[in-house]
């Protein structure tokens, strides 16, 4: 396994493998990795020929009063972890790289953007883009890989794809739980114990729409303000929103048809959790 810091060397790793006939699959991760994270890459092992996992904590995605500088980190770890995978590269770019001096040039996907996280997290899908825009220009994957509990990204990400004619295939992974149903996170190593157990209400409020809907629930405010009811029953939680929405568009649903997006955003102290679960009329 190899460990590449600079973008030219990256570029021309790639460029060679692909002379080659290889097929390159990229996992774009902030590092400190967890279950979440291994998926992704063991269902990227089976796209390609050549996998290739980039730890980076873009600065451009943190709003100013958000946690970049104590967003967790620990390398050592990351690197054991991705050699056990047998991971052929982890891509390592310093910020300076990514972003040199004179830096100035946006990517914005427009509306996609704007909703859920995107309303309490300004700027942040924009960073987002130019990241992932930035590491397929370097990479030049054919196939990257994304996990569905970042549900929002996973359709901005396609959408850029289409928008900008890149030839990329995505693949979409499912949420990892842990055992007692809290979706895994890099964010949930700043909950307290307390916190952490009064986190699991995420996960038992989503589970009960899903029976609310079984049982022929279909309006979607009553299912969020049941939502909300369910997880503000829990005292150290505090919503950001729980919103039903089109799988697609991300717009709001009024009524539930087929299928809809159910996303949440709650903070637990220091940590933003976001969860998500797809809701189907016939079940
Ligand atoms: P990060 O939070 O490190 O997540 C990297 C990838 O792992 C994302 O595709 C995310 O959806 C996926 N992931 C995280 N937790 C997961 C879980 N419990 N189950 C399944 N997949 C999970 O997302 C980012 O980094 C950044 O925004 C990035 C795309 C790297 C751009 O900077």
């Amino acid at each position: 396994m190899l460990v590449v810091e600079h973008i030219h060397e990256m570029q021309k790793w790639s460029e060679e493998q692909r002379l080659q006939g290889r097929r390159i699959v990229l996992v774009p991760t902030m590092g400190f990795l967890h279950q979440g994270h291994l998926s992704l890459i063991r269902e990227g092992r089976k796209s390609g020929d050549r996998l290739v996992v980039s730890v980076f904590v873009n600065p451009t995605q943190f709003g100013p009063c958000e946690d970049i500088a104590s967003y967790p980190s620990d390398f050592e770890r990351d690197r054991g972890l991705l050699e056990r995978e047998e991971v052929d590269i982890i891509f390592r770019p310093s910020s300076r790289a990514v972003y040199p001096e004179g830096y100035q040039t946006a990517v914005e996907v427009e509306r996609l953007g704007r909703t859920l996280c995107g309303a309490y997290r300004p700027g942040h899908f924009r960073g987002v883009a130019v990241v992932v825009l930035k590491l397929f220009n370097i990479v030049q994957p054919h196939v990257a890989v994304f996990g569905l509990k970042d549900y929002q990204q996973f359709i901005i990400v396609s959408r850029l794809i289409e928008d900008l004619n890149l030839n990329i295939n995505m693949v979409a992974v499912p949420i990892v739980r842990d055992p007692d149903g809290l979706a895994v996170s890099s964010r949930n190593y700043y909950l307290t114990q307390e916190e952490r157990k009064a986190a699991l209400c995420l996960q038992r409020a989503l589970g009960r729409a899903e029976n609310w809907v079984r049982q022929g629930e279909r309006d979607g405010r009553k299912i969020t303000n049941q939502v909300i009811a369910e997880i503000t029953s829990e005292p150290l939680a505090r919503v950001e929103y729980v919103q039903l929405c089109d799988l697609k568009s991300l717009e709001v649903i009024e009524s539930l048809h087929d299928e809809a997006l159910l996303a949440l955003a709650v903070w637990f102290g220091k940590a933003r959790l976001i969860d998500n679960i797809i809701l189907k009329a016939e079940m």
